[in-house]
């Protein structure tokens, strides 16, 4: 059989943390010969993740600027990527999730007739504004993809009720999993670890282009309500390293001893973190199928969520961006014991840690049966 020449595109911290686990597992398979191609829309969130995973990319677009737009994205991936494309001619593309170079490269696939891979398909919240501009992202995603890697039943339900082909639909698991297998260690230390110890260590992110502005600056007012109200807590927050994020951070939650405003860890560090905070206090995507994975209460700083499998689960609670709100369903879980144990079950919806050996395994079967 000729080999499969599959190039993979991603450009952000999730997607790498995400795509990482797949390309070392395509790299197994003598029938398929594995490209990486970074945009470069992260670059220090995105380096960490390549640097711990011991993969070097064939291509890096490198079009980062400070407070980028999304045309201005969008635009610099299709022309960047474009020209690489054409020398590459790779057989598919695979992409992932719903971040803007998700889309471009999906969409650069599709305008040279490329077959493209969408792993993470099929998530949904249905609403254009929330997650912005995830949610089009997705769906323009799955528009244009020959090949859905969903990685629950629901995500698989979405795409059938959109008609789309079930013959090319993969039940996976997520990605997300796999990685999370390796990282977390019982001897594991840190710094900031012993800072936090004897205390109860809330781990907190935030980052989404929605939130940005009030809506961030009103969480970031409830979590250090938080701290003053409570002696035994310390918060940990990695900053993002949107500029956005980190001034209104800085300005509300800077010069109080129990809360620690970080760089971003690498995704060994925050694992580990995750596995030893009391609870998290999120807007992030990827957090959100780890967390339960591990038992932790999850507040969900979003008014929507498409991963709903983990409040189904009882892990996650969505609580929106109101200051009030927010404040009082972190201080319940600190107050009542039996609240915050309900949430500590640790289930997990996403899959065993195999979805990259069933995404693999997807895209060889469905060349040789091409082939046929
Ligand atoms: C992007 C994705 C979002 C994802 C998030 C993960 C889109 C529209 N958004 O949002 O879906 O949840 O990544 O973190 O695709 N910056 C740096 N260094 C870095 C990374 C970012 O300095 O390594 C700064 C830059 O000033 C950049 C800004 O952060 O302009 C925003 O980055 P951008 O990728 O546009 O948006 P995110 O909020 O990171
Ligand atoms: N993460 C990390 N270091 C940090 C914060 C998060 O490695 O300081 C990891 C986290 O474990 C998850 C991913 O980054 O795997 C989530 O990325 P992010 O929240 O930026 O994006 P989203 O998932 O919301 O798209």
């Amino acid at each position: 059989m000729k080999k499969i020449k599959i190039t993979s595109i991603f450009g952000t911290r999730p997607e790498a943390v995400k795509m990482c686990p797949l390309i070392l597992e395509l790299q197994k398979h003598e029938q398929i010969i594995s490209r990486v191609c970074l945009t470069g829309q992260h670059r220090e969130m995105l380096d960490q993740v390549m640097g711990i995973f011991g993969i070097r990319a064939d291509c890096n677009l490198d079009i980062m600027r400070e407070g980028q737009t999304l045309s201005r994205i969008t635009a610099g991936i299709l022309e960047g990527l474009g020209r690489f494309l054409d020398v590459e001619e790779p057989d598919l593309l695979l992409v992932h999730g719903d971040t803007s170079t998700s889309f471009a490269a999906a969409l650069a696939g599709f305008y040279r007739r490329i077959p493209v891979g969408h792993v993470e398909a099929g998530l949904r919240t249905y609403d254009m504004s929330s997650p912005y501009s995830e949610e089009f992202n997705r769906q323009a995603v799955d528009l244009v993809s020959d090949l859905y890697f969903a990685p629950t039943e629901l995500a698989k339900r979405h795409l059938l009720e959109e008609g789309k082909d079930p013959g090319r639909i993969f039940v996976t698991g997520n990605t997300v999993i796999d990685a999370l297998k390796d990282t977390v260690t019982e001897d594991y230390s840190n710094e900031h670890l012993d800072w936090a110890a004897g205390s109860r260590m809330i781990l907190f992110t935030a980052h989404r282009r929605e939130s940005i502005g009030e809506p961030m600056r009103r969480i970031f007012r409830a979590a250090r309500r938080i701290v003053e109200e409570f002696p035994d807590v310390k918060l940990l927050y990695p900053l993002h390293k949107n500029p956005r994020v980190r001034e209104p951070a800085r300005e509300i939650l800077g010069g109080e001893e129990r809360i620690r405003l970080t760089e971003p860890l690498d995704i060994c560090d925050f694992h580990n973190f995750m596995a030893r905070s009391y609870f998290i206090m999120t807007d992030s995507g990827g957090i959100q199928e780890e967390a339960p994975a591990l038992g932790k209460p999850v507040l969900v700083m979003r008014d929507t969520t498409e991963r709903p499998e983990g409040v189904e689960a009882g892990t996650l609670r969505l609580v929106g961006t109101q200051e009030d709100t927010v404040y009082e369903e972190a201080r319940r879980l600190l107050t009542d014991g039996g609240s915050y144990q309900a949430m500590c079950h640790a289930v997990n919806p996403y899959g065993d840690g195999h979805a990259s050996e069933r995404i693999a395994e997807a895209v060889i079967k469905w060349f040789m049966e091409r082939k046929n």
